[in-house]
């Protein structure tokens, strides 16, 4: 039992750290946000003060402070008590916490290794080319400190034999992408760390610094610990940025946001690269809802941010674009240009649609009939996503002059656009199934189970009445929360939740009871109607197996035997 992780829930608010983290609104005794573990936009989960746990009505996820922060900031237990030991000043011994049996703590330590040994290399004489490159870029000493940028050697296996020194073997050098058969992957390249949702080195991205025809960038190859689709270059500094700039600027590449960052801007997150994927989808938006995409000025970029602008808007973000001249990027449009320049168009950046618009007229030969008619289409199709009555009518206006068009043509085209937009959206929709409908007695059992956690007058009644249970994972919940009171002298579902961590079926039951939203509080007799559905559960079971019994007992003798036992049992004895 650990007590100390009690304590420590017992000084955190619940709804503090989770609204810190994703907006909450307060509806009666509960608050209510869009639940960050899965895909969603509607505010499923709720989180409630007085039981200090969470609950998603959609996805299920449950848990008190501890499960939260672990899932939602990719942290460990120990890193959990850590950070809240230290926000309500609860010293948490390092000695009994940092000995994680982490499986991965290996694979963290190589890249630091390695992090390291490239940082130096660049500062060696090695470094005086690279460095030059990358004074010719505007990287200050500063920048290159801040982000841990290194240079790898032009020699066959400097980081190899460094790192066999350490206990690594070539193997796991190879499974790791910082070796490749016996020698260095990663030569003569200057070198970015990667980085998880915590900010540490998971991987690098190596760049060519002289003029040769290799790839621009080398990639560490995927690991357990490093999936390029599952992260966000720069989200463990974003991560608090967007929460006071209120917005998140995606961009593609990394040196984009290096070069935003020496101008103050970091709410910034790097996709490295023109695709999104779903898990980015995900965390782009705990970052937050207004998400402002800054892609290269080229003709990719144009087209990607066209792409996931659609993406997004269809999430209900609220999507805005900085468009920039062709062929900037952030970094070269930053450096040519200036701060103020950079800073003007992010406040003038543009809705997504208003950009869609603009982008869709750009390619129009307006001679063409067919072309003209398509566009105005297209507008239309575009303009259903408007709500704002007024801005519908200036916009309509504005068609109807500039292409002679009548106004009420276009709003009636409009209008049917409008019409099988929805029709879709209602095929679309889904017809929520109950998830498997729980009878009576499973509904009975956890209702118990429910009272346990929350009263503890409750426990040494069900104690006294030896319930018998058909499923494990009930008999060892039930068991556990006895357990778990006689340790501590009080029950709560917070702490038993700390408690029950590591223990899965447990806590597959414990998440079914919370997501079905079972009463607090109870009275003696209503228990005693619950004690009776579970027993008479438990006989008709009983009887169940005897009479398939009887049915293959050839000994008359044994079947009188059987025979009176249900008997009995239907008679209540
Ligand atoms: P860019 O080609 O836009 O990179 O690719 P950049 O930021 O402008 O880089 P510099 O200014 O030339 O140094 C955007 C992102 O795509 C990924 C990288 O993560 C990069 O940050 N990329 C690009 C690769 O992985 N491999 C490549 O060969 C090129
Ligand atoms: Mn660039």
């Amino acid at each position: 039992m650990d007590n100390l992780a009690n304590v420590i829930r017992s000084k955190v608010d619940i709804v503090d750290i989770i609204g810190e983290r994703i907006s909450l609104t307060a509806k009666g005794k509960n608050f209510f946000g869009v639940c960050p573990f899965h895909d969603d936009s509607n505010p499923s989960l709720c989180v409630s003060r007085e039981k200090q746990i969470y609950t998603c009505f959609s996805c299920h996820a449950t848990g008190n402070v501890y499960t939260f922060l672990m899932n939602y900031e990719h942290m460990e237990f120990p890193e959990v008590l850590k950070y809240l030991g230290d926000r309500v000043g609860v010293l948490v011994e390092n000695a009994k916490y940092t000995k994680k049996n982490n499986k991965f703590t290996k694979l963290y330590d190589a890249y630091t290794l390695a992090s390291k040994f490239y940082q130096n290399n660049l500062n060696s004489s090695y470094g005086k080319e690279a460095k030059k490159y990358l004074a010719s870029r505007g990287i200050t000493e500063d920048v290159i400190k801040e982000f841990e940028i290194g240079l790898s050697l032009d020699k066959a296996d400097d980081l190899v034999t460094l790192l066999s020194k350490k206990g690594y073997d070539l193997k796991t050098l190879n499974d790791i992408g910082l070796a490749s058969s016996n020698h260095d992957t990663y030569r003569d390249r200057i070198m970015f760390s990667l980085y998880d949702a915590f900010g540490k080195t998971v991987g690098f991205s190596g760049r060519i610094y002289k003029d040769n025809n290799q790839n621009k960038y080398l990639n560490t190859k995927e690991t357990e610990i490093f999936k390029k689709g599952e992260l966000l270059y720069h989200y463990h500094i974003a991560k608090d940025e967007c929460r006071l700039k209120k917005s998140v600027i995606v961009m593609e590449g990394f040196m984009d946001v290096i070069r935003a960052s020496t101008i103050g801007i970091r709410n910034t997150v790097a996709l490295m690269g023109t695709a999104l994927t779903k898990e980015q989808i995900t965390l782009l938006k705990r970052l937050s809802n207004n998400i402002i995409l800054c892609l290269d000025g080229d003709d990719a970029g144009v087209h990607a941010t066209l792409n996931i602008g659609e993406v997004l808007g269809a999430e209900n973000i609220e999507v805005k674009v900085i468009s920039l001249p062709n062929p900037d990027d952030p970094d070269t449009f930053i450096l040519n240009n200036g701060a103020e320049k950079f800073n003007n168009l992010l406040s003038s950046a543009l809705n997504f649609s208003d950009y869609k618009m603009l982008k869709l007229r750009e390619n129009v030969d307006f001679r063409s009939d067919e072309e003209k008619a398509n566009y105005i289409n297209s507008v239309l199709k575009e303009m259903v996503k408007i709500t704002d009555e007024i801005r519908i009518e200036v916009m309509l206006k504005r068609l109807a002059k500039e292409f002679d068009i009548g106004y009420n043509t276009l709003q009636m085209r409009l209008y049917s656009f409008k019409k099988s937009t929805e029709e879709k959206q209602n095929v679309k929709t889904p017809v929520k199934k109950d998830v498997k409908k729980k009878d009576k007695y499973v509904k009975a059992v956890e209702q118990i189970l429910y009272f346990m956690l929350n009263n503890d007058w409750v426990i040494s009644q069900v104690e006294k009445e030896k319930l018998i249970l058909s499923e494990e994972a009930m008999r060892k919940t039930c068991s556990e929360i006895i357990y778990f009171y006689k340790q501590n002298g009080f029950i709560n579902v917070a702490d038993f939740y700390t408690y029950v961590s590591d223990k899965d079926d447990i806590l597959v039951l414990l998440n079914s009871i919370l997501a079905d939203g079972y009463n607090d509080k109870t009275t003696k007799e209503e228990l005693n109607l619950y004690f009776k559905a579970v027993k008479d559960y438990t006989v008709k079971q009983e009887i169940k197996r005897l009479n398939t019994l009887l049915r293959k007992e050839v000994d008359p003798l044994e079947q009188a035997l059987i025979a009176e036992k249900v008997r009995k049992l239907r008679i209540g004895e």
